[in-house]
């Protein structure tokens, strides 16, 4: 090594430049969470019942027995989630909206009582300077409109956008960000197509139809949202995993590709560009879908944000007679090689970045905000009362990194977003998978922030990290 080169790099290497980690100015941090997994209150407010309610409280349905009833209580103590999240020094809470507690039965007037829920939840987030990002649909679909037929009929498009439209009227003199589905996949997949979430319906049909019914739901609700302001930033919150094949052949390479269409692009495509992706039409597929005239042109809207929700990344086998027609298989637990969370999640932070900018490539630079991203440990209080998650923050170190990376390689990243604000009623696992940057203990419901909740107010204090620094490790 020359001298010149130790003289420009030694200094930068002491002060810590060349190393530390530093996102953009404005960035946004925060915590995410979803109204079933936390609120409880489910009788309280004129609230009417939801698919999760009904799906919950059938026996054999979630693995503890548990339901979410009571979950974190939130409809009682969101105060204290605000000061959770102004202790950690977040500038923004990604939460959802209750459909049923707005609308009982699906349809008519919203329920006064509802609303004024969220308006003290939002008022809240305000005083404390903290940038509320409702979530306009986070899988509490109204029994009623389950009766109807559910998101396979396509009715429950227009009734999605009748709701939205309330929604954004109500809350929209204070509210200006708005995500409006989360996870299309997850619930059209989980819920129709394997059964293992509400409304608990394992059918390929009812599934292919629903994700169709999805996408018009979204186009009609955003032109809805857009009519009540021009000055709203309206994005949705997708699933991804940034596909990989398992192998060097071509087949595993081309299965992967296949997985990429059906997994990160069969909302995004008909949104952004007006059509399905192709290599994901096998033969039947758009019969299935039932695709009208005008269908594509009306699924098409211009999102302001692209929330992205990844937890790992997907290793792909072809494989033929998978019984979704995919001609591919996602390998899982055993068949990946990274760490694993307790859920048995691979941890493989250079998903987040692939996904990022293979997207940021493919679909002209959108502007992102990473909407959930986050791991399940089980760390409990030790006897001094604190909760050492280190397998945590070392999953929140090597993720942010990732994003990093991607932001320094020019995708556009407005903000990331923690799953989850406090351990919760994590659907069909009960409480059996604690995600939380707080603990909760579900039997006083209080809350503590775990060791990774203090490295996050550290983080976001300093706006990065240094990922060489001992003070920074924990
Ligand atoms: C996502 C969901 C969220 C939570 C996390 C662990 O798929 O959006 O509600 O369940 O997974």
């Amino acid at each position: 090594m020359s001298t010149g080169t130790r003289g420009s790099l030694v200094p930068a290497l002491e002060s810590g430049a060349m190393s530390r980690i530093a996102f953009p100015k404005a960035f946004r941090w925060g915590c995410a969470t979803a109204a079933y997994q936390i609120e409880g209150g489910v009788h309280e407010g004129g609230r009417g019942e939801s698919i999760w309610d009904r799906f919950s409280h059938t026996q054999g349905k979630i693995r503890t027995g548990e339901t979410g009833d009571i979950a974190c209580d939130s409809y009682h103590r969101f105060p204290d989630d605000v000061a959770l999240l102004r202790e950690m020094g977040c500038n923004s809470y990604r939460f959802s909206i209750s459909w049923p507690r707005i609308q009982p039965d699906g349809k008519g007037r919203p329920n006064r009582e509802g609303i004024a829920y969220y308006e003290r939840l939002v008022d809240a987030l305000l005083a404390a300077g903290i940038r509320p990002l409702p979530t306009l649909y986070h899988w509490d679909l109204p029994q009623a409109l389950e009766d109807r037929g559910g998101w396979p009929a396509r009715d429950t498009a227009h009734r999605f956008a009748e709701y939205a439209q309330q929604i954004v009227r109500s809350l929209g003199d204070r509210v200006r960000d708005w995500m409006i589905f989360n996870e299309p996949g997850i619930f059209t997949f989980f819920g129709y197509g394997i059964g293992i979430h509400a409304p608990g319906i394992a059918n390929r049909q009812a599934m292919l139809r629903a994700t169709h019914v999805v996408n018009l739901a979204q186009g009609e609700a955003f032109r809805a949202m857009r009519e009540e302001s021009g000055e709203f930033r309206i994005g949705s919150a997708f699933s991804f995993q940034a596909m990989e094949p398992a192998s060097d052949s071509s087949v595993d390479a081309d299965a992967a590709e296949r997985m990429h269409a059906w997994t990160n692009e069969w909302f995004l495509r008909p949104t952004l560009r007006g059509a399905y992706p192709e290599n994901a039409f096998e033969a039947g597929v758009p019969e299935a879908l039932d695709i009208r005239e005008g269908d594509l042109e009306r699924i098409q809207v211009p999102l302001d944000l692209i929330g992205v929700n990844l937890y790992s990344r997907g290793l792909v086998r072809a494989a033929s007679n998978d019984p979704w027609g995919w001609g591919a298989r996602v390998l899982g637990m055993g068949g990946s090689t990274g760490p694993k969370t307790d859920f048995g999640w691979e941890v493989w932070p250079d998903s987040l970045h692939d996904l990022l900018l293979r997207l940021s490539a493919d679909y002209d630079a959108p502007a992102f905000e990473i909407t959930e991203n986050g791991c399940s440990y089980a760390d409990a209080p030790g006897a001094d009362g604190k909760i050492a998650d280190l397998r945590r923050i070392a999953f929140f170190r090597g993720y942010l990194s990732a994003l990093h990376r991607a932001i320094e390689a020019g995708v556009d990243v407005r903000g990331y977003h923690a799953w989850t604000l406090l351990d919760n009623f994590e659907w069909a696992e009960g409480t059996g998978q604690r995600f939380g940057l707080a603990f909760t203990d579900f039997t006083s419901r209080d809350r503590t922030l775990k060791q990774s909740g203090h490295w996050f107010a550290h983080v976001i204090a300093q706006n990065g990290f240094d990922p060489d620094s001992e003070a920074d490790q924990a």
